[in-house]
């Protein structure tokens, strides 16, 4: 069967994730969630205390680039990869609100842009995959042969986000929540550096009114014409 990319890109908490990961399970394809890369860096920086609510260190932080290394490993159980920073699994450490409110201002440095698009490049490069982000069809696959924006309300968007958070234990308000996702969206469509923006090729899929299972129906017709 033909081996293709498909790139879906989208505000926060659309369930892009879920998505891809129900599609990588169907097509038997490798399922890389890019925003867990940012998150890794996010908080390997927030350990080392290069960034505070006010300042951010980019100088100490561009010039230790180097001491992080990012690699995912799949987990059979679960069935998906998971983030490991510096050889550890951090997959807990990263869905705090915490790194979720430090993330989107580390993720407009343009050196580490660089750096992981160059190996989520790599990781592209025998097609078979599916990413998700907020730059992948528009900088990191621009040649992308399925490439979807996924989209869905702020508030259907924080509710979500603060389900999961109290899911894994997390107190939290929903206020805060929906605060996250609104400053996220602000800071991802309005960075300089690969901002958050509908690839003009990318089909919109809005997820308010859709359920995940007529999500996942509409977007396999549009795969499966491509294969
Ligand atoms: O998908 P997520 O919410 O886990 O992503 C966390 C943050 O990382 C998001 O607010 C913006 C940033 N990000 C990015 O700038 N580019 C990507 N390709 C993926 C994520």
């Amino acid at each position: 069967m033909k081996k293709i990319t498909i790139a879906i890109d989208g505000f926060s908490s659309t369930g892009k994730s879920t998505l891809a990961k129900q599609l990588a399970k169907t097509l038997g394809y490798v399922y890389v969630d890019t925003g867990a890369m940012y998150r890794a860096v996010t908080y390997f920086i927030m350990q080392n205390n290069w960034i505070t609510p006010t300042k951010i260190d980019k100088l100490a932080i561009v010039k230790n680039l180097d001491k992080i290394n990012l690699h995912f490993q799949f987990n059979e159980q679960l069935g998906y990869a998971e983030m490991y920073l510096n050889n550890k699994n951090v997959e807990k450490q990263i869905r705090t609100l915490e790194v979720s409110q430090n993330v989107s201002r580390i993720a407009e440095i343009s050196e580490i842009r660089a750096k992981l698009v160059q190996q989520q490049q790599e990781m592209g490069k025998n097609k078979a995959i599916v990413m998700d982000g907020r730059d992948i069809g528009t900088v990191v696959f621009p040649n992308a042969d399925v490439k979807l924006f996924m989209t869905a309300s702020a508030e259907t968007r924080a509710q979500r986000r603060f389900n999961e958070l109290v899911e894994n234990g997390q107190r939290v308000s929903f206020a805060e929540v929906l605060e996250n996702v609104q400053q996220r969206d602000y800071i991802d469509t309005h960075r300089e550096d690969s901002p958050l923006v509908k690839a003009e090729d990318a089909i919109v899929i809005d997820n308010s009114v859709l359920t995940k299972e007529e999500q996942f129906k509409v977007v396999l017709q549009i795969v499966n014409k491509h294969l």
